[in-house]
């Protein structure tokens, strides 16, 4: 084994401004950056500060003007629709400045804020790439999300202008857009200026003039305009993640730290050049579809799919390798509950000896831990490298991963391999001193963070602090835990917060428990994430009610669940909430969720000292079994 990926490592640790000064060369600047690393204000870091350029202008107008404006940008793939189509560079580069002078024409400027509630469609990506042409800061809302989550959204950012779409399209369901909208719009303090709508073929809904505008309308008296040159430390966008209350925290992204670290992690991470197919199959709504469905890929001058579909129901569990054959693709990236989802329906992979997979040459994984089981299952029946990597919403990429293009490393089942260079991760152990090889602990990371992660929260200065920089001086917590051995390999063991990953997508309990507590009869209730299957959590609501409610059990948890379903949205994913008579806690009064959790999954537990009635763990495994949840031993 080389020493190569080592010596990047240890470079990018012990000198991270020299390493980025020259990761930063090979992207397109206005004003190359003299200043590299700004540290004079910790822990708000910022890098090339004196840098001038725009991410929209690096991920297409470059690839033209080096003469490949030919070559294709993006493709569509809409098994749901039946829609396919493809874009080069020069083309996706028009449809974005005519929509960028549209926004402009609508009022948009620099540093406005614009929401985007899309489906996964090639008008969302324009829309995304025309905000960042003209400077405005785009917030994708995933479609999973209720209008109560875009609505505080909408109030936080203060969004100027919403675009949309007629409608999305879950298998055997249309999702209507406009009326989750306009509830939205209602709910929200802050009031938008205009709503842009995209009619889908087949679909259209009426329109409110002069407020409500079609998309075909705007661009139709727009014409095309030049990139805005942008400060490196303006913002690019906003993505809301859950927090560990119900009020969604606004991860911001600089501009020329992203595009940096961004175009390098195509390479290094991913091995993947300049023109390779590339496919990403996630959402626009989350933070692996910003970064690897759009932005990484474009900047690097790649061909990246847009697929709305599913693993497996679109038609069938041959999806994934029918898109891999048709378009070549070099690699995959996407969530391990995807591969479950396609292992269950199709267990001995017969699907995948039907396609022409020989131009695919690995399969990445992340959002969850990979159960090693799917990661054979799937190297055996695809003979590609198949590669876990670590990473979340707060860092845009990934923070520890097999680095494929610097040097392969052999796989550790069940870990997500070692730190990516530009992160110094550590485990703290409660005694806030360093762990050894194998010790568990908080993962940290050792601050500065490298470009293209988290500057700060949106306008939460003091929350980005609080909440991530202050419990270990010096450190990024990551709320996740595990340990590091003695190969510096890096074993993601579990959240440390009320977060939980249910199919991928990242939900707070805390905020599900919010919705529960608002039912009349509910008087407490307790939220946690169990294992699944397939989904590798799920969520399931514990529920005591008020004295004297007359309404029959079976009701109210209906009524809870739906209430979840209309104020989150149906992603949460909320199927089981059981009406309990008492909940575990501790005498001082906090509710015993761990416990609780380690009784649903069946995994061993210690009576915790500070119980205040034993007993009451007894009732809750045999309210576990009546409901299923836990089989009877
Ligand atoms: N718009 C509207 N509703 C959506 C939606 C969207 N964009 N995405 C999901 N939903 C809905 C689903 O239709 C489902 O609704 P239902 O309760 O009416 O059935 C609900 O949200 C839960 O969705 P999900 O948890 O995704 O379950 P599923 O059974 O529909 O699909 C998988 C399961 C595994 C196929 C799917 O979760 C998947 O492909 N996951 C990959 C995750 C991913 O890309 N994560 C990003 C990080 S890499
Ligand atoms: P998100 O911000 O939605 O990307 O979610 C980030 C969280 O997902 C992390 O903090 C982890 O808890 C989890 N996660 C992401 N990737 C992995 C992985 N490879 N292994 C284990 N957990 C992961």
């Amino acid at each position: 084994m080389s020493n190569k990926f080592k010596d990047l490592y240890k470079k990018s640790i012990e000198n991270p401004e020299i390493f980025w000064q020259e990761a930063s060369k090979d992207i397109f600047w206005f004003k190359e950056p003299t200043k590299i690393l700004n540290k004079s204000n910790a822990p708000f870091y910022k890098w090339f500060e004196d840098g001038v350029t725009n991410t929209c202008y690096n991920a297409l107008d470059i690839h033209i003007d080096q003469g490949n404006g030919k070559r294709t940008a993006l493709i569509y793939d809409s098994p749901i629709t039946g829609n396919k189509s493809k874009f080069t560079y020069e083309e996706l580069k028009l449809k974005v400045s005519r929509f960028g002078g549209a926004l402009k024409n609508q009022g948009v400027k620099k540093g406005d804020r614009v929401i985007i509630y899309m489906p996964m469609i090639p008008e969302a990506v324009i829309a995304m790439l025309a905000c960042a042409r003209i400077g405005a800061i785009h917030s994708v809302v995933f479609g999973g999300f209720a209008s109560n989550e875009l609505a505080s959204r909408i109030d936080d950012s203060k969004a100027k202008i919403l675009i949309t779409a007629s409608c999305g399209f879950e298998p055997g369901r249309t999702v209507e857009y406009k009326p989750l909208v306009d509830e939205a719009v209602k709910q929200a303090t802050h009031k938008i200026d205009k709503m842009i709508l995209f009619q889908r073929p087949n679909h259209e809904v009426k329109l409110n003039a002069p407020k409500e505008i079609s998309w075909d309308e705007v661009v139709a008296n727009a014409i095309e305009i030049d990139c805005v040159e942008m400060n490196s430390n303006d913002f690019a966008y906003i993505l809301y993640t859950s927090g560990t209350t119900g009020t969604p925290k606004g991860i911001v992204r600089d501009i020329g730290g992203h595009i940096v670290a961004l175009k390098w992690t195509m390479k290094n991470i991913y091995n993947i050049n300049e023109g390779d197919i590339w496919w990403s199959a996630s959402d626009i709504g989350w933070i692996v579809g910003h970064s690897y469905i759009v932005y990484a890929p474009l900047f690097k001058g790649c061909t990246t799919v847009l697929f709305e579909g599913k693993p497996v129901g679109t038609p069938d569990a041959g999806a994934f390798w029918k898109i891999i054959s048709d378009y070549k693709v070099k690699s995959l990236f996407t969530a391990p509950t995807a591969f479950r989802a396609i292992k269950k329906e199709d267990p001995e992979g017969k699907f995948i000896s039907k396609y022409d997979l020989s131009k695919f040459e690995s399969l990445f994984l992340a959002g969850e831990r990979a159960d090693p089981d799917t990661i054979k299952w799937a190297e055996n029946l695809l003979k590609v490298p198949v590669i876990d990597h670590w990473w979340q919403t707060e860092t845009s990429w990934a923070i520890s991963s097999n680095c494929t293009g610097i040097e392969m490393m052999k796989t550790k089942y069940g870990s997500a391999c070692k730190a990516v260079p530009g992160y110094d991760v550590k485990i703290i152990k409660s005694d806030k001193t360093i762990a050894k090889p194998n010790e568990m602990g908080d993962i940290v990371v050792k601050l500065p963070l490298p470009p293209g992660t988290f500057p700060t929260l949106w306008n939460a200065d003091k929350r980005y602090k609080e909440n991530y920089m202050s419990n270990y001086e010096g450190y990024y917590q990551t709320y996740d835990a595990g340990h590091i051995d003695e190969d510096g390999y890096i074993w993601i063991m579990s959240r440390t917060d009320d977060i939980i990953n249910v199919a991928g997508h990242r939900l707070s309990t805390g905020a599900i428990e919010e919705v529960l507590s608002e039912h009349q009869s509910v008087a407490e209730c307790a939220v946690l994430g169990i294992a699944d299957k397939l989904k590798g959590q799920l969520p399931i609501g514990l529920i005591v009610l008020k004295a004297g409610v007359e309404k029959d059990n079976e009701t109210i948890s209906r009524e809870c669940i739906q209430m979840v379903r209309d104020k989150i949205g149906p992603v949460a994913a909320f199927k089981i909430a059981i009406v309990i008579k008492r909940l575990p806690k501790t005498r001082s009064g906090k509710i015993l969720r761990g416990t609780i959790r380690k009784i649903a999954d069946n995994v061993e537990y210690k009576m915790p000292p500070t119980i205040d009635d034993p007993l009451i763990l007894d009732e809750i495994k045999d309210d576990l079994i009546k409901n299923n949840i836990l089989k009877s031993v």
